[in-house]
């Protein structure tokens, strides 16, 4: 029994790997994890076996959850370094070790709003769950999808089947418009008479669409990926400047603060870095 809100870890077997472009999806055994997820939580997955001297826990986002098989989560990555190429290598009936569902999740808006969802190459993964919770509270839902080749623009199809609209782009032109995310986001803020926007992706993509939103006025909700080591609170690798509604400067965690975190409340400019007007700082200080 677990107390709800409260992480668990567990050993399950892999249900089901499938390749999805460029990405990895792994469908894991994880009763338990379904019933506390909420939309842009992660979970935290140890790489290598038992022994393995890759001893921190590598992070994704939770694509979705099932039923199956008393509760499963998915996952969807992109093969990066030495823990991602063993991950990649499972197969179904082998079992990983995964703690979940971890930070905290996307807001949710308490009127029916109309949400523009932007998703830079994997990042777009934990939309679509967001997209179904918007969704039943009766939101309009717009998507943005972006990456450099078509390969690695992740649910396409999923985007143009739920959203009122789905705008893709590729850096190459293989998928979409030629371009970025931010070369289209404008518009499709203005035409869908966007009053939110909800991004995931690579921190530059993140820092450009914050200010577009500041820019037409609107809030973003945006979920970072800050290199993690615990992934639970307790190492402050992961510290993020971030200011509070106070106006204060405070490095907060972004596994456990976040990974969603208010746009144009972040940093951009001092992440990686300990401001000297950030609360408790001694000096200007780098973190990485
Ligand atoms: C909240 C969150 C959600 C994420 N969701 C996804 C996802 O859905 N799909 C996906 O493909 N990747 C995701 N990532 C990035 C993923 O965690 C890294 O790609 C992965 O840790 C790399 O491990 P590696 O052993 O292959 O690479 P290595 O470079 O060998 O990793 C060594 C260490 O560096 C850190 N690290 C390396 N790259 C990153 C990175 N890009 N972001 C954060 N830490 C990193 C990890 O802590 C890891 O322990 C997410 C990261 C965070 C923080
Ligand atoms: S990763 Fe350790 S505190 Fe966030």
């Amino acid at each position: 029994m677990t107390v709800s809100g409260t992480p668990i870890q567990l050993r399950g077997p892999v249900l089901t790997r499938r390749q999805a472009g460029a990405y990895v999806s792994l469908t894991v055994v994880a009763p338990g994890i379904p019933e506390q997820f909420r939309p842009g939580q992660f979970v935290a997955v140890a790489v290598g076996g038992e022994g393995s001297a890759m001893l921190l826990r590598r992070a994704f986002s939770i694509f979705d959850v099932k039923p199956d098989h008393g509760g499963a989560v998915e996952f969807v990555f992109a093969v990066h370094g030495k823990g991602t190429a063993w991950l990649a290598d499972r197969r179904p009936r082998d079992v990983l070790d995964l703690v979940g569902p971890l930070g905290r999740p996307f807001p949710l808006p308490r009127y029916p709003a109309h949400c523009v969802l932007v998703g830079g190459g994997y990042g777009s993964a934990p939309l679509f769950t967001l997209a179904d919770r918007l969704r039943g509270r009766g939101c309009r839902v717009d998507f943005v999808l972006g990456a450099a080749t078509a390969d690695r623009v992740f649910g396409a199809l999923t985007a143009r089947r739920v959203g009122e609209t789905a705008r893709i782009t590729t850096e190459d032109g293989s998928l979409g418009a030629r371009g970025v995310v931010t070369d289209v986001l404008p518009s499709v803020i203005r035409e869908s008479q966007g009053d939110v926007v909800y991004a995931c992706g690579p921190m530059p993509m993140l820092r450009a669409v914050s200010a577009l939103a500041a820019r037409a006025g609107i809030p973003a909700q945006v979920a970072v990926e800050e290199t993690m080591a615990c992934g639970i609170g307790v190492c402050m690798t992961c510290v993020l400047p971030v200011i509070g509604d106070d106006d204060i400067t405070r490095m907060v965690r972004s596994c456990v603060d976040g990974p969603v975190f208010r746009g144009d409340r972040v940093r951009w400019n001092d992440a990686g870095t300990v401001p000297p007007d950030a609360l408790g700082a001694t000096a200007g200080v780098k973190v990485r």
